[in-house]
């Protein structure tokens, strides 16, 4: 039996936040918007980062990406998305309702601007 697995691409998004303006929300909203956009998870491989409001943002950006990438298939909350780390450092994403899609991620921060570019794929 001959058994051919098709990966097709469905969805690309990219965002980009601004780290100032990520750290002036927190500031005025506090942990309430922390906590409306991400997941315990999340919050605990970065907080005791040294540059802990650049991965914040870096994965703000990762989420808008990610829903850039699919939204048109499936609707999410921010919060559905978790953007997580690899042992060896690189970036993945969960999803929290059962989509049938593998996300790429790619994150990148310098001190004044976070940007993500998400990949949508599903297999056929
Ligand atoms: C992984 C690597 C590409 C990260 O690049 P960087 O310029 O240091 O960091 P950036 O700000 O662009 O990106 C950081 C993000 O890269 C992602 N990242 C980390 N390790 C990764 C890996 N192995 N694969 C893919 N992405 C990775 C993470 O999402 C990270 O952000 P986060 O920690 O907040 O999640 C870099 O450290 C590396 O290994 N480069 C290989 C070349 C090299 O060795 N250069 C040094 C000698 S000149």
């Amino acid at each position: 039996m001959v058994c051919s697995l098709v990966v097709m691409v469905v969805g690309i998004g990219v965002d980009m936040v601004k780290i100032e303006k990520m750290k002036q929300v927190i500031d005025r909203w506090g942990r309430s918007f922390i906590d409306k956009i991400f997941n315990s998870e999340e919050l605990e491989m970065i907080h005791e980062s040294r540059i802990y409001y650049q991965r914040l943002a870096a994965r703000f950006a990762a989420k808008e990406a990610v829903i850039k990438a699919i939204s048109k298939r499936h609707p999410l909350a921010l919060k559905d998305i978790l953007i997580l780390n690899r042992e060896n450092g690189a970036p993945y994403c969960k999803l929290k309702k059962n989509i049938n899609l593998e996300i790429l991620l790619s994150i990148t921060h310098i001190k004044d601007y976070a940007v993500a570019t998400a990949v949508a794929q599903k297999e056929f």
